[in-house]
């Protein structure tokens, strides 16, 4: 049964949920819910205290008349039979107070004694139930309130005598005084009832507008920032879940806000990368066209260097490309690459680099070491730090690289060439940054090689750390997940 219960409420509060709410209904949701909740609450309030009160004066009344009712019975037990002589007699004796009034009936239901009077002689067979029952030999008690009115109480025992009834006992009593008490307590509660609720609607309708305000503050700051601006803040105060929210919020705001800064600083760079070579296309085609009297040799040189302006463009915008893809998480293809065999192919393509520099291209890579990644993007993140290495390196330098398994796939590539300044290793990962931008740009690089590099390692869940080599020179090491797939 809980099940269906449960059941049952579940689907409710979907039901509930899925109701289109109008603009503007929290604060009515949460004024309705905290007015019901105060209803409820003093509803119990007003009547628990008063069933209780009423429900302890009835059982006190039942004690004390049928007490009394007993006493009285006991007290008859003495006679033969009943009338009203021998009945006033004991009576006068007993002397009973605090009842409203007594009546006594013979075994015929005649009445022989009355408090009031009124009905001595008259046969009430039928007339009073509570005597009816007293008669068959039950000990018999109600009582009714009547609300602003009395106690309404009676009491009936049967007066026996040796398993005989020979009569019964009928008392009744109406008590205004309890009563009266009982219903001050209840007015009294109903006028602090009012004044609660009125109390509780003000308080739950000036919470609900508050809650609300804060809302429509993140509602409008959530505007403000979607029409461009990311230097809007919040004020937070406070520590519940809106503050914790707001603080979010204003975090989002300000990673938006260094996200526009680094689109519009690498469009900005990009565009100046890319102005430079198409400007000095253009400033020698011009020159070749304007001059008519010109050699063949110098025509020659002018498309060689129109040839070189366009290479590196055509290198720079790859890497851009490589870039945007690599931003945008998209994996080519994760296959087991040998990270040994790749290194290998890095060392022969950068070979003649490395003898038109007067570099030692060293490789040191033992076994096979499978990785899983794109081949593409090993080879790029292989080239790009050996390239670097034999770039910035000096006649008789060295470059090594280094391939070893552990926990995970190492690989390291040390140079003694020119090395990185201290206060330039945090940033030589960022886009475009380049340590010594002439000695960089004039040996072909735009300063987005490690860039790639970070970005490839990241992809495949790798790390990349740097450090000076000494006495010269510098260290990188990469390190990647074995990959433990059968090859
Ligand atoms: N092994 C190294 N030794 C000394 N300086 C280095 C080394 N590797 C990188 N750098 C410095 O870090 C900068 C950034 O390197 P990065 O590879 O990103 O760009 P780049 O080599 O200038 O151009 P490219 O986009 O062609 O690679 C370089 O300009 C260079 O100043
Ligand atoms: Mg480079």
């Amino acid at each position: 049964m809980w099940i269906e219960i449960y059941n049952w409420c579940v689907k409710q509060v979907r039901r509930f949920r899925a109701v289109p709410r109008p603009r503007g209904t929290v604060r009515l949701q949460i004024t309705a819910v905290f007015c019901a909740f105060t209803i409820l609450l003093l509803t119990v309030l007003n009547t628990y205290p008063v069933t209780s009160t009423r429900d302890a004066v009835i059982r006190d009344k039942e004690q004390s008349l049928t007490a009394t009712a007993a006493v009285i019975s006991s007290a008859l037990a003495g006679l033969d039979s009943l009338n009203s002589e021998n009945v006033n007699q004991v009576m006068e004796i007993l002397d009973v107070s605090g009842v409203t009034r007594i009546f006594i009936t013979n075994e015929r239901c005649s009445v022989v004694y009355d408090t009031w009077g009124e009905m001595v002689g008259s046969n009430v067979a039928g007339a009073y139930p509570a005597l009816e029952n007293a008669m068959t030999g039950q000990m018999v008690f109600t009582s009714e309130y009547a609300h602003k009115q009395a106690f309404s109480s009676v009491a009936a025992v049967p007066v026996m005598v040796s398993g005989t009834i020979i009569g019964s006992v009928y008392l009744m009593e109406a008590d205004t005084e309890q009563a009266d008490m009982i219903s001050g307590i209840q007015g009294r509660l109903m006028t602090m009832s009012v004044v609660l609720a009125l109390i509780a609607i003000a308080l739950s309708a000036a919470f609900a507008s508050a809650l609300t305000v804060r809302i429509k503050q993140l509602r409008k700051a959530v505007r403000v920032v979607q029409a461009g601006d990311y230097t809007h803040h919040i004020e937070t105060r406070g520590s519940d879940e809106l503050t914790d929210l707001g603080k979010e919020f204003n975090n989002m705001t300000d990673i938006l806000r260094r996200t526009e800064e680094s689109r519009r600083q690498f469009v900005s760079d990009a565009s100046h990368e890319l102005k430079t070579p198409v400007a000095s296309i253009r400033l020698l085609t011009d020159s070749i066209l304007q001059n008519e009297n010109i050699d063949r040799e110098t025509t020659m040189e002018f498309v060689g260097d129109i040839g070189e302006s366009a290479a590196r463009l055509q290198r720079l915008s790859e890497k851009l490309l490589d870039l945007s893809r690599l931003d945008s998480g998209a994996v080519r293809q994760e296959v087991p690459v040998d990270l040994s065999q790749a290194a290998r192919k890095a060392v022969r393509m950068l070979a003649p680099l490395a003898a038109e520099k007067e570099v030692a291209l060293t490789l040191d890579a033992p076994e096979p070491v499978h990785i899983l990644a794109g081949e593409d993007d090993v080879s790029q993140i292989l080239f790009n730090l050996a390239e670097n290495a034999v770039k910035y390196n000096i006649p008789g330098g060295t470059v090594t690289l280094t391939v070893r398994k552990g926990a995970r796939a190492m690989l390291t590539v040390v140079d003694t060439g020119i090395g990185i300044p201290e206060e330039d290793l945090p940033h030589i990962f960022s886009r475009f940054y380049r340590v010594d931008k002439a000695r960089s740009r004039e040996a072909g690089g735009s300063g987005l090689g490690l860039s790639i590099v970070r970005d490839a390692v990241d992809l495949y869940g790798g790390s990349i750390e740097v450090w000076p080599n000494h006495p010269r020179g510098t260290v990188f090491e990469v390190m990647f997940p074995v990959c433990e797939r059968e090859i």
